[in-house]
């Protein structure tokens, strides 16, 4: 099983637990507090998947058709066409979702300038790290790129 789904399970379950509700097993602050360390994990653990959806799908359709900027799969082709490996591509897009910038684009020039240029994410440096590594992953070899990523 999914390491982080897991303890986002237990963190569920014991948050579910810890609602007034189901109090009968939990009746001192001791049960209370052992339950911290599934809290810390809870927020740890908001995945990729759903920083995605919170923070990207409002611009980024994960196939096209396109909506205000390249679908997440053209991105995913893209980025190991020009980097080639994990590690780099995702320093890269890290680096790009903080400033943005003409000079430093992995699309090119008429990427930009069909789509406009993306404004910055003000996301910590973890967070853009886990979305650009899950943007990575999103790699379809049966994914033609054409053009801008379509
Ligand atoms: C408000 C719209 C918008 C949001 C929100 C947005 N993007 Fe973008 N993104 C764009 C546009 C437009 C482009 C294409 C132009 C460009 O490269 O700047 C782009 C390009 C990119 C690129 C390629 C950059 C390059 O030029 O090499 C990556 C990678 C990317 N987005 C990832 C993300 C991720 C991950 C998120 C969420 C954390 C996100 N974007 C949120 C609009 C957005």
């Amino acid at each position: 099983m999914n390491m982080k789904r897991f303890l986002s399970g237990l963190a569920l379950t014991a948050t579910l637990s810890a609602m007034p509700v189901s109090l009968p097993p939990f009746t001192s602050m001791e049960n209370f507090a052992s339950l911290a360390p599934f809290a810390i994990a809870a927020e740890n653990t908001q995945n990729a998947e759903q920083l995605y959806t919170a923070n990207c799908q409002l611009c980024h359709s994960m196939r096209p058709p396109a909506k205000t900027a390249p679908p997440i799969v053209g991105l995913a082709a893209r980025y190991r066409t020009v980097y080639g490996n994990k590690e780099d591509a995702v320093k890269a897009m890290v680096s790009f979702m903080k400033a943005p910038d003409a000079s430093n684009t992995a699309l090119g020039p008429r990427a930009i300038k069909r789509f406009g240029l993306m404004p910055a994410m003000s996301m910590s440096d973890g967070e853009l790290e886990k979305v650009s590594g899950w943007l990575w992953d999103q790699y379809d070899p049966n994914f033609e790129t054409r053009g801008n990523c379509r």
